[in-house]
Parts: structure tokens; sequence; C-alpha cells
């Protein structure tokens, strides 16, 4: 069953959480002004959603509401009728198909125009949509599926299928009609999610984007987000600007705080009553605590930047250290990601020593490689007896980047040519003019040998080490070296970036936070981190405190005495309170 899910992205809307959803879209319709009421669920599933809202409606509204529902799986669809009949609504529809063929089907698009009611071609304009539309990774859908629906449905890059119905759903909404839809909280805050980004700014009036963060309220592997928004009418849809009101709402689990302040939270028996009573504060459910946090979501101008939801108080704070910053990380240094073989098996291993001579292939061809779980803070964690190696294809001739000539060196030759069918397969690498034995990813030969920083793509604290002997990582993880001769611009980063202080940063700005605390550190956000000035008093005191920090001999209690005094020295860099207990 799970791979059946993960495929058609069907985790059913939990009762209370369809209810919630249901309640707060009712709450924004005027219902005096509709004489027949229309709703949608484009992917009803069982008819949970389409439950609620029946539910929520106010007496005497169901006798005039149109309710529809669309459902690829026969099964699921039945069951959604069946249990709408109950309602006595004024009419019901409930239509085996493919929501997202329908509205590429040119034939049903005429019928968008029509104002009669549901038929198996058209579906008329709604005033309500609720929804939890598939979502299925661009991942499990394929590269070309994802680029053919971003086609179809006038967005750029990979999307996912929950962009798509996005699109879909707003060509079947009235002019000023709502929609509220459950969906990942990824489009918020990645790369990937920009193209929808502008789409929902160009269509939209936000009421209201609740980031469900990791509450697990439902049972999927994305954190999901709710949306509420109105249509604008035809004549306001000009700017990519996102309209007020513009409401977030953000809860998650708090980890980090003051283990003795329980009686001073407000204790409550859900998550849900936490997001109906919706003022700004730390709750405890249970044995869990958790953070509500209120504002309005700011946006840039750029639809590549992620829209912030940052509370009044915690912008005024980014204001202050962005207005203290001097050029960004990015400015300065490249950031690389590791090694991708595309063979791992065939490359990177820890038994290189137990083969036999004249397979094993020489020695110098064999660099010690890193992973995420060999990562530390400050230095490198591993404890690892038998450390894995890789098989490095590359050299520098002429000042460029060349794969080894394997007649070269005989043994890796023949430890290699046991795998050629394999390594052929990989027909990019080929069709690329690449050799077939050639690691796909190697990064600059030269780069490597140079002091550097490495950091885990995810890990639940910062944990930028620092490395001057030459090793290598893998593709979990991401690495900076400096073009100069001086390493203090790599300390300065290492402490910054590994501060409480950067972390909360962090995580207001890219909003990326994962199950279990952990976060996502990726090249695009790193880049941003701000910089203080690096000639000055703060930075060389950082700079100071990261050596000591990177030596060999510190012992725990000067670790943590160089910590506090580090966090001390960075938020001095940027004008504001130290973040101590973080
Ligand atoms: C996440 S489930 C939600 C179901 C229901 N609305 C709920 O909230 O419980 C998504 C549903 O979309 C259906 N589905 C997937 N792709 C679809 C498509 N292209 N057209 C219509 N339904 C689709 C799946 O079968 C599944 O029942």
């Amino acid at each position: 069953m799970p791979s059946k899910q993960k495929a058609t992205g069907s985790h059913y809307t939990p009762p209370e959480l369809a209810r919630f959803l249901a309640e707060r879209l009712v709450a924004e319709v005027d219902f005096r002004r509709l004489p027949e009421l229309r709703v949608l669920d484009p992917a009803c599933g069982d008819g949970e959603l389409l439950v609620a809202l029946a539910n929520s409606l106010p007496d005497n509204t169901l006798r005039n509401t149109v309710i529809t529902g669309i459902e690829l799986d026969d099964l699921s669809l039945g069951n959604a009728q069946e249990r709408l009949e109950a309602f006595g609504s004024k009419s019901n529809f409930f239509k085996r198909m493919d929501f997202l063929e329908f509205y590429t089907d040119s034939e049903a698009q005429i019928g968008l125009f029509n104002n009669g009611p549901p038929t198996n071609k058209t579906i008329p304009p709604v005033d309500i949509i609720i929804a939890n539309p598939p979502y299925v990774r661009t991942q499990v859908l394929g590269a070309r599926k994802s680029q053919e629906l971003a086609k179809s449905f006038r967005l750029k890059g990979r999307i996912d299928l929950y962009q798509a119905f996005l699109v879909a759903m707003t060509q079947c909404l009235k002019d000023s009609g709502i929609i509220g839809v459950i969906t990942s909280n990824r489009f918020i805050s990645t790369k990937g999610g920009a193209s929808i980004r502008s789409f929902i700014a160009e269509n939209y009036e936000i009421v209201e984007l609740i980031d469900l963060g990791d509450t697990k309220l439902f049972e999927a592997a994305v954190l999901p987000s709710i949306l509420i928004a109105r249509k604008l009418p035809s004549t306001s849809r000009s700017s990519t600007n996102l309209k007020l009101p513009n409401r977030f709402v953000r809860i998650y689990e708090n980890r980090t705080s003051n283990r003795d302040d329980r009686e001073e939270l407000v204790h409550v028996d859900s998550v849900y009553d936490i997001l109906r009573k919706n003022f700004d504060g730390e709750y405890l459910v249970s044995e869990t605590r958790f953070k509500l946090s209120t504002g309005t979501l700011s946006f840039s101008n750029l639809s590549s930047e992620p829209w912030q939801m940052v509370t009044e108080t915690e912008k005024g704070w980014i204001d202050k250290i962005e207005s203290a910053a001097k050029y960004r990380i990015g400015d300065v240094v490249k950031v690389r990601v590791g090694i991708k073989t595309t063979a791992d098996q065939v490359f990177i291993r820890s038994d290189w020593d137990d083969m036999p001579e004249g397979r094993r292939p020489e020695d110098c061809l064999l660099r010690l490689i890193f992973s995420h779980d060999d990562a530390g803070r400050w230095r490198s964690s591993t404890r690892n007896e038998s450390p894995k190696k890789i098989l490095y294809t590359h050299e520098v001739r002429d000042s460029k980047r060349e794969a080894i000539d394997i007649e070269r060196y005989p043994c890796a030759a023949a430890y290699l040519r046991q795998y050629r069918e394999r390594l052929e397969r990989r027909k990019y690498v080929i069709k690329a003019n690449r050799k077939w034995y050639e690691i796909w990813v190697p990064q600059d030969p030269l780069a490597w040998g140079r002091p550097k920083l490495i950091f885990p793509d995810i890990s639940p604290s910062p944990m930028f080490f620092y490395d001057n002997e030459g090793l290598m990582v893998d593709g979990n993880c991401y690495w900076i070296v400096s073009e100069e001769e001086n390493t203090d611009m790599l300390f300065l980063i290492q402490g910054i970036a590994n501060s409480n202080l950067m972390t909360r940063y962090h995580e207001l700005i890219f909003n990326n936070k994962l199950y279990a605390g952990r976060r996502r550190y990726l090249t695009q956000y790193v880049e941003k981190y701000p910089m203080p000035d690096r000639h000055s008093a703060h930075s060389r005191r950082i700079v100071d405190l990261v050596k000591k920090l990177v030596s060999v001999d510190v012992g725990d209690s000067m670790t943590e005495k160089y910590e506090t005094d580090l966090e001390v020295a960075v938020a001095e860099a940027f004008g504001v309170e130290p973040l101590l207990s973080f």
C-alpha cells in the first residue's frame, strides 16, 4: 500500500483536519450573495472534505448547493457519492475522471463558460473549492512527466502534481470564489516553487497560509500547509505582487525551549485547538510543545525568492542583521556539492584493502571520502574503523580537468573493466563524450587539496567542519574552499554558519524545516547567509575563537565556553542580542 500511496499521492485527510479547513473556508463566504452555491473537490477520494464542508454550511444552504466530486479511483468515488447523498443538497455530480486531463482537453475548456449543471464535458465555475490534491514528488513522477505537466499548465521547471492541480482548479473557480487546499509546504520556500508562487500571487488574494510544519496532523512524508485564497477578478490580475491580507500562521513543534516553564504554557487538547485559538505563543499538547506564530507574509518582487513567514518582531531582527551585513557568503566563496559517481558501489568502498594484488587500484587513485554521517561541528566526528575511499578518476592536465588515462594505471583498469557493462549503462556519460569509467561529477581535482569547510545537506543543527587534509565528500555534503591563501575567511564563515544566530536566520528566511527538527542546508540557502565586515574587531574575534574550536585538543568544557563567547561575538557583529539558549 505505501508504494501505491506514493505513486498516486493518496493520503486521505483526517476528519478533524477536514472539519478545520471546512470551517475556515465557510467563514470566508458571504452566503447572502449567492442564490446557488457550487462546491468542488477535484480529487475527492472518499469525500471527507466534501462531507466536512456540507456539515459546516449554514442552515438552509444545502438545498441550494450543487456538490461536484471528481476522482480517479472508482471505489473511493462510489464511497464519496454514497456519503454525500445523505445530505439532501440541490444536486450532486460525481464523476470518475482524471481532473488534469479534463482541464487540458480543449473541448472541456469551452465548457468553462457554460453556466448550466456539471456534465461529462463541463464543470461550470464554482464558488468554493476544497481539496487535498495528490502530492507526488517530481522524483517519483519522473522528469519527463513533470516537464510535460509544467508545459501544459504554463508553469516553469519541473513541477509537482499539486502545482498542476492548483492551476487547473483556478480555472474552475469563479472570480472572487474561495479555495482551501491542503498541500505540501515546499512551494513556499523552494526554488521549484517559484513558478507556482508567481501564479498564486497573480491570481489570488491570500486570506491565510497555514504552515502546519512538523505537527504530524496527517500521515504524509511531506510537511503540509493549508492555503486559503480568494480568486482575484480578472481586472485585478496584473502584477505578481501578493495582495493583502496575506496572513500567515506557522506552527511547529518546539524542541529547543526551556523545559522549566511548563506551568506558563497554554495547555490544550490538540493541535486543532491551537489553530482555533489562533494567537501567538507556546502551547502544550500532552507532553509536546508547539509554537504558533502569526503575521503578514513578506515577499520580494522576485518570484525566485521564497515567501517569508515572519512576525513583526522577527522582521525587525532580520532587518538589523541585514543592514549590518557587508556581503553574503555567495559573494566571496563558491558553495559546491560533493562528488556524484552515479555508480557508488563501483567507485566508493571500504574494502579496497581486501582485494587481491593486481585488482586493487593504485593507491594514488584511492582517496578518503566522507559523507553526512562523518560530519561534526568544527571538526569531522568520524569514528569509522574502515573509512570509505573513492577511486577518483580525474586529474588536471595542461590546467584542464581530464579523466585519467587508465592504461597508465593497470590495476585500476583491471578493476574497472570488471564493471564495464554496468558503467556503460550510464548512457548519459557516453552521450556527454565522457569515458565509460569516469565518475559523473568529480568537481575540480585541485580544489580538493585546499583547506575547506564541509557541511551535510540535512542535519538538525549546523555542522560546518574544517578540513585541511584533502578530504573528499560525496553528494550528501557540500563544501567551500577559499580562493585565497588565507584561511581566515573560512573560519569567519564557519563561526557565522555554526552560530545559533544564523540557525535562527536560516529558519526564518528559508522556512525549510523537516520532520524531527532536521533542516536542509542547500547551496541556495548558505550562499545567502549575511556576513559582517571581515576586517572588524568582531570578525577577528570570531576567527580567533573558531581557530580554537577546530584545534584538535580542545576539551568539552572549553568547547562550551568558546561556543558561548562565539555566540556573543557573532551577535555583536550584527548588532543584536546573543541567542545563548537556542
Ligand atoms: C491526497 S488524496 C485526497 C482525497 C480526499 N480529497 C481527502 O482529502 O481525503 C488525493 C486523491 O486524488 C486522487 N487522484 C490522483 N490523481 C488524480 C487525478 N489526476 N484526477 C482526479 N483524482 C486524482 C487519488 O485517487 C486520491 O484519492
